[in-house]
């Protein structure tokens, strides 16, 4: 599980600095805070702006197109839990009801017990569904166990966090 550092305006530069010269140079940059912050700073905003030449208002734009684009500090970790139809038909739709009974996710509700659960739909691992992505990783073929003992981990990596 990743670990995120706190907000870092020359850690940010760099970052952005690396990746400006690149085709596309945007979505990287973002992808590139996201991982290392865990969100988007406003404060990044500017800097991007300046590196790329483009305005502040396209920056934010993008930020706001993109939904896994956050802008506030994680408050704990998330699970995106494919609900497509693909996944569906392998029991998605069971596994968020039984995240809401057991554990009472809320889900595209925000934290609860340091963990968002999320609706994706397609990981892009449709014959091994239903499927989760945590941090990046794919958890596929997942049942009722194996989805709780992926929430428990991700609470844990939570609440050590805090
Ligand atoms: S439908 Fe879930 S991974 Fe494609």
């Amino acid at each position: 599980m990743s670990v995120h550092v706190a907000w870092d305006e020359n850690l940010a530069r760099e970052l952005i600095h690396e990746r400006s010269g690149m085709e596309g140079a945007m979505l990287p940059i973002l992808h590139a805070l996201q991982n290392k912050f865990g969100y988007v700073d406003a404060r990044a905003v500017a800097i991007i702006a300046n590196s790329l030449n483009v305005s502040r208002a396209e920056v934010f734009g993008t930020i706001s197109f993109y939904h896994d684009f956050k802008r506030q500090p994680p408050m704990g970790g998330t699970i995106k839990l494919c609900r497509a139809e693909a996944c569906q038909a392998r029991g998605a739709e069971e596994l968020a009801a039984h995240l809401e009974t057991t554990h009472g996710a809320k889900i595209d509700g925000g934290y609860h017990k340091g963990v968002s659960v999320e609706t994706a739909y397609c990981l892009g691992n449709c014959a091994l569904g239903p499927n989760a992505l945590h941090d990046g990783e794919i958890y596929g073929a997942l049942d009722p166990q194996s989805l709780d003992e992926l929430y428990a981990a991700v609470a844990r990596a939570a609440g050590a966090r805090q």
